[in-house]
C-alpha cells in the first residue's frame, strides 16, 4: 500500500510516498480503507520534532532518538470505510464507513489503517464528505473534553482564543451549543468564517488586545497556547477558568499556583479517547449543529505540500490529504 513515511525529522521535504506492507486485523483490530487524514500542526511538530520540552524526552524515546525508528508514518486521525475486522470485533463490520483517532502510534498518512475497536471509532456522519468528517476525532474531542471540564453553563461569557484553527473552529461552535455567549480571537482575513459559526463578538488581534477591552469572562479557552498568562488571568471572572489546550512549560508551573491565590481554574489536561463522544460529536454534525471546516485537500502524493502550507501557520480550519480521489 502506499504511505507517507519519515526516515529523518526536519522540513516538509522529508516526507516521501512509499510502498510498504498493508497491515492486517487480528483480534480486536479493525482496519480501515482510509479515504482522509488531516494533517494537524502536531503532526508538523513531530515531523520536525519541535516539542515543548515536558514532552521531548518521552516523545523522542516513543518516536525515535536521532531519527524516527523503523516506517514512522504521521495522521493522528482519518475517516475510511472498513475493510476487514478481527475475530473479536463486535461493534463494526466490512463496509462500515468510521472515523477514528490513531494514537500514539499514527500512521494516517496510508492507504490502510489497522486500529483497535476500542481507540475512540465511530460511524462517519453520512451529511459529510470524508474530508470534513476527518477533521472531527482529535480537535473535536479536545474542544468538547476541555469545554466540559470547564462547565460552561448557558448564559456565560466565553473567549475562544485560536478560534480559526482546527480545535477552535468547533470551540465556538460547541461553546454557542452549550449556551454561552461567544467572543472569538481571529485575524482580520478569518472575521467572516468566525462569524459564519456564530460567533457573538469577535476580536480581530491584529488591531486589538481582548485582555484590553474592559471586558471579563467566565471561561478563556486559548486552543492555540500564544495567550499572554498574566493579562489573560486578569480578565476572567473570580471562579472562572483559563483552559490551555497548548500550555508552555511556565504556565503549566505557575498556574495551578495563580490559580489558588486567584480562586481562578487553570485547566491543563488531556482529552481523553472516547467513542461515546466522537458518536456525540457525529450526532451534531448530522443534526446541522456542527460545522466542519476545511481549508486545503491534497492528494497524500503532496504531502510535501500540504505540510508546507500546515507550516505557514495561517490554515482556516483543517488540512486534509485525500487517497481516493472523491474524498471531498
Ligand atoms: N489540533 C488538535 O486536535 C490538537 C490537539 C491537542 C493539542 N494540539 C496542539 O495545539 C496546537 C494547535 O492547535 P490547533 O491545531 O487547534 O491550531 P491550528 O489549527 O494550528 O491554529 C492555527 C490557527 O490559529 C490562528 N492564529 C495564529 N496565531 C494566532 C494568534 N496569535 N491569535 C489568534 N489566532 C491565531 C491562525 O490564523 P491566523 O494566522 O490568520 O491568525 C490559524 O487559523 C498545536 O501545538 C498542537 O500540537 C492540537
Amino acid at each position: 500500500m502506499r504511505a507517507v513515511v519519515h526516515t529523518r525529522y526536519g522540513p516538509p521535504e522529508v516526507l516521501e510516498v512509499r510502498e510498504v506492507e498493508k497491515p492486517a486485523p487480528v483480534g480486536d483490530q479493525v482496519l480501515i480503507r482510509v479515504h482522509a487524514a488531516t494533517v494537524h500542526t502536531g503532526d508538523c511538530e513531530i515531523r520536525r520534532f519541535q516539542i515543548m520540552p515536558f514532552f521531548w524526552i518521552p516523545l523522542r524515546l516513543l518516536w525515535g532518538v536521532r531519527q524516527p525508528r523503523g516506517t514512522k508514518i504521521l495522521g493522528q486521525e482519518v475517516s475510511g470505510v472498513v475493510q476487514a475486522v478481527g475475530e473479536n470485533v463486535s461493534r463494526f463490520k466490512p463496509g462500515d464507513e468510521v472515523i477514528a483517532t490513531t494514537g500514539m502510534g499514527m500512521a494516517g498518512y496510508s492507504e490502510f489503517v489497522c486500529l483497535p475497536e476500542k481507540r475512540a471509532m465511530a460511524r462517519k456522519p453520512s451529511n459529510v464528505s470524508f474530508a470534513e468528517a476527518a477533521v472531527i476525532p482529535v480537535a473535536g474531542q479536545n474542544a468538547l473534553h476541555f469545554l466540559r471540564e470547564a462547565d460552561i453553563q448557558p448564559g456565560q461569557q466565553v473567549l475562544i482564543y485560536g478560534s480559526s484553527g482546527s480545535i477552535g473552529t468547533l470551540a465556538v461552535q460547541l461553546a454557542k451549543h452549550m449556551g454561552a455567549a461567544v467572543t472569538a480571537v481571529c485575524s482580520t482575513g478569518k472575521i467572516e468564517l468566525v462569524r459564519s459559526l456564530g460567533a457573538d463578538h469577535i476580536v480581530d488581534y491584529t488591531r486589538e488586545d481582548f485582555s484590553e477591552q474592559g471586558r471579563v469572562y467566565d471561561v478563556v479557552f486559548d486552543t492555540i497556547g500564544k495567550s499572554a498568562f498574566s493579562k489573560t488571568m486578569r480578565v476572567i471572572k473570580e471562579g472562572g477558568a483559563y483552559i490551555q489546550a497548548n500550555p508552555s512549560v511556565a504556565d503549566m508551573l505557575r498556574g495551578p499556583l495563580a490559580a489558588r491565590r486567584q480562586n481562578k481554574r487553570v485547566i491543563l489536561s488531556f482529552a481523553g479517547n472516547s467513542s461515546d463522544d466522537l458518536a456525540y460529536l457525529t450526532g451534531l454534525v448530522e443534526r446541522g449543529d456542527l460545522k466542519l471546516i476545511v481549508d486545503r485537500t491534497y492528494p497524500l502524493e503532496e504531502a510535501v505540500e500540504a505540510h508546507r502550507y500546515a507550516d505557514e501557520g495561517h490554515k482556516r480550519g483543517n488540512i486534509v490529504l485525500t487517497t481516493v480521489a472523491d474524498a471531498g
